[in-house]
């Protein structure tokens, strides 16, 4: 089970940015943990952050072969990158939208996804946890299929 992680902009800055909302951990800290569960779960994960909605699409693009389904925090793109919506409706894998707070009880503007409708699921709300239970969500699909 190969699971592709892909995390948006600002996240390289995680245990810097706001730390009240979005927690002290960096990433490299959040990726150990993704990895570490992941391979209890017996799943491979590749992962990555990017900065640009062009970056995001090339990751999603090249790492498509390998990977069985994707984990993405697309942040502030969720609200509205249609470029990042097609793009993963066009590499037909199967995706979970994961946020670290629960977007639907902040600012008017981020209760919107225009992601949400090209996955299959969305965790939020949840810290880390958010990615833990997307990578359990996706083994179990896998495991199903
Ligand atoms: C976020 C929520 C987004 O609104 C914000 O722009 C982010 C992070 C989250 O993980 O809670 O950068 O996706």
């Amino acid at each position: 089970m190969n699971i592709l992680v892909i995390h948006g902009p600002s996240l390289h800055l995680l245990g810097k940015r706001e730390p009240e909302l979005y927690g002290r951990a960096t990433l490299k800290q959040l990726d150990a943990r993704i990895k570490d569960r992941a391979a209890a779960l017996g799943a491979k994960i590749r992962s990555f952050q990017s900065n640009s909605e062009g970056g995001i699409i090339d990751l999603l693009t090249a790492n498509s072969g390998w990977a069985q389904a994707l984990v993405i925090n697309p942040a502030a793109y969720t609200h509205y990158s249609y470029a990042i919506r097609d793009a993963i409706k066009a590499v037909g894998l199967p995706a979970v939208e994961v946020h670290l707070t629960d977007i639907s009880r902040r600012e008017p503007w981020r209760r919107i996804s225009v992601i949400k409708p090209v996955c299959a699921a969305q965790f939020k709300g949840g810290g880390a946890d958010s990615y833990l239970k997307a990578l359990e969500y996706c083994v179990k699909k896998l495991k199903a299929a």
